[in-house]
């Protein structure tokens, strides 16, 4: 695990916009993976200020989101895909079917999830995958547990899960339950990884997912260690 820590949140923004720039200069066909919440939202508001500026094109690129509320539709301003569409792709030239997250409303939710990694797999895999971290380890919504899901599959959020991001709710009885989730096997698959924490709310797992000796799975980030390319920027408050 490569560690960058920055001096602030705006600074560790620009080195992950950088990266994900340079790899969609290297190769105009990358598969994205990307996160929602409120930590990689510097990092698209940088990577718009760059296309605004010419200097990343996203006509070819394909992104797969690592997940969503279930019963949610798209048109819920809570929900990740309308996220994903007001803080990034509705600002830049990506094509809309080029962009996949997962459907919150689908009836057969194990059917799905199954399709939704063999959707990943026939465009080639994911080549970038950025990550954020829940305060208890979760990453996308793998939450800390005795097993966690290989592939993409409904999981039941934590207390903690849904008390943080009660913070974007009218109130915390409005945040769902489940969310449908890309596995910890189909984020592991990703070539490459990035991992972003900002803020004091992330130093205490930021020190035990950099601290720890061994995998858990209720540390779900800490599989994080048996990849062999992954790349943690995170700023001084985090660390
Ligand atoms: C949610 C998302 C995760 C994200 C986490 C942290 O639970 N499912 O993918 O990493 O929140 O969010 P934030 O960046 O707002 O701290």
């Amino acid at each position: 695990m490569k560690v960058i820590v920055t001096k602030n949140y705006e600074d560790m923004s620009k080195k992950a916009a950088d990266i994900v720039a340079e790899e969609i200069k290297k190769n105009k066909n990358i598969v994205l993976g990307l996160p929602t919440g409120g930590t990689p939202k510097g990092m698209y508001k940088e990577l718009i200020n760059k296309y605004n500026k010419n200097e990343v094109d996203f006509s070819y690129v394909k992104t797969f989101n690592l997940d969503e509320y279930v019963g949610l539709d798209g048109n819920n301003p809570n929900s990740y895909r309308y996220f994903m569409n007001e803080t990034f792709f509705d600002h830049v030239n990506i094509p809309k079917e080029n962009t996949h997250i997962p459907d919150g409303m689908v009836k057969d939710p194990d059917g799905y999830g199954k399709m939704y990694d063999e959707m990943i797999k026939q465009t080639g895999g994911i080549d970038l995958q950025i990550l954020g971290i829940g305060t208890n380890g979760h990453i996308a919504f793998n939450e800390p547990d005795e097993a966690l899901g290989i592939g993409t599959s409904v999981v039941e959020l934590t207390k903690s899960t849904i008390e943080s991001n009660s913070r974007f709710f009218d109130s915390i009885d409005d945040v769902p339950k489940k969310a449908i989730t890309m596995g910890i096997g189909s984020i592991m698959k990703a070539k490459k990884i990035i991992l972003l924490a900002s803020g004091e709310s992330k130093k205490e797992i930021m020190n035990k997912l950099l601290n720890t000796t061994s995998v858990t799975t209720y540390l779900p980030a800490s599989l994080l260690h048996l990849h062999n390319d992954v790349t943690v920027i995170m700023d001084e408050d985090a660390n």
